[in-house]
């Protein structure tokens, strides 16, 4: 019997794929098959450049604002300067402070939105002198339980952020106690209920996001804002459900 012999590229690449065929088991053909077109779907849907939540959740620990960590997601970045400059709030109770550089581009926004103060809590005094130096920051320092919500009495916009332990019962407790100073149309944004998407929410008995589905439930002046939740994506934010609209 006389073997054709291939001339062309074409005929050669045929050729080869029937030896190919010949000698590697279908099997296996599969398994590299199956192996290509996951390769091309994950390239096509961008995530070949070797990022997923959980390397912009490790890279989000070193992030900084002016030289001051600022432990923020990214995306959440671009949301908090849309809501300030589209709601001006007059006052923002930021949560948990740690070294002040969420407050302080908060505070720097208000500067360019010529208005607004924000009162940031923690319990710890570890704000850094840009932070605690800014004239529309106000630091307290002896824990959000004990602030007193009469202070905020005479804002009439307040927006509340909790970013402080992340602690479901904590959480639940501050909502109940910042809840009734949000204005209508103003925003309670809960950080941080990533933690259920990377499996760490456990050693916070649930974390944010159960806190915030909690709270819904039994509380009809507040509704998750789709808007700002999917912006980039449906929950493509550390704060998944987490931006909380007061309607009433
Ligand atoms: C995730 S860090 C805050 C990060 C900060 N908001 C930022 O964006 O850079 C959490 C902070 O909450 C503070 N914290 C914990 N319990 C608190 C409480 N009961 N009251 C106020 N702050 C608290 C911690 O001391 C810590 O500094």
């Amino acid at each position: 019997m006389t073997q054709s012999v291939p001339h062309t590229i074409n005929e050669m690449k045929n050729k080869l794929k029937e030896i190919i065929k010949k000698i590697i088991p279908k099997k296996i053909v599969e398994i590299i098959r199956d192996a290509r077109n996951s390769y091309n779907t994950t390239k096509r849907r961008g995530r070949v450049g070797g990022f997923d939540v959980l390397s912009i959740y490790n890279g989000h620990f070193n992030v900084k604002y002016r030289g001051v960590p600022a432990l923020k997601c990214p995306f959440d970045y671009v949301l908090y300067q849309m809501i300030l400059s589209e709601l001006t709030p007059d006052l923002v109770i930021e949560i948990g402070t740690s070294e002040g550089g969420t407050a302080l581009y908060i505070a720097d926004l208000m500067d360019i939105i010529g208005h607004g103060v924000v009162h940031t809590i923690d319990k710890d005094k570890r704000a850094s002198q840009l932070t605690s130096k800014h004239p529309r920051i106000k630091l307290f320092s002896e824990g959000w339980e004990k602030y007193d919500i009469s202070v905020a009495k005479d804002f009439p916009k307040i927006m509340v952020i909790d970013d402080a332990s992340h602690n479901n019962t904590d959480v639940l407790e501050s909502l109940k106690k910042f809840s009734p100073i949000v204005s209508v149309g103003s925003y309670f944004i809960v950080e941080d209920g990533i933690v259920t998407r990377i499996e760490r929410e456990k050693s916070l008995q649930g974390g944010p996001l159960k806190a915030v589905h909690d709270f819904v439930k039994n509380n009809q002046d507040f509704k998750i804002d789709r808007k700002y939740c999917d912006f980039f994506g449906k929950n493509a934010t550390f704060n998944p459900d987490g931006y909380l609209k007061r309607i009433k």
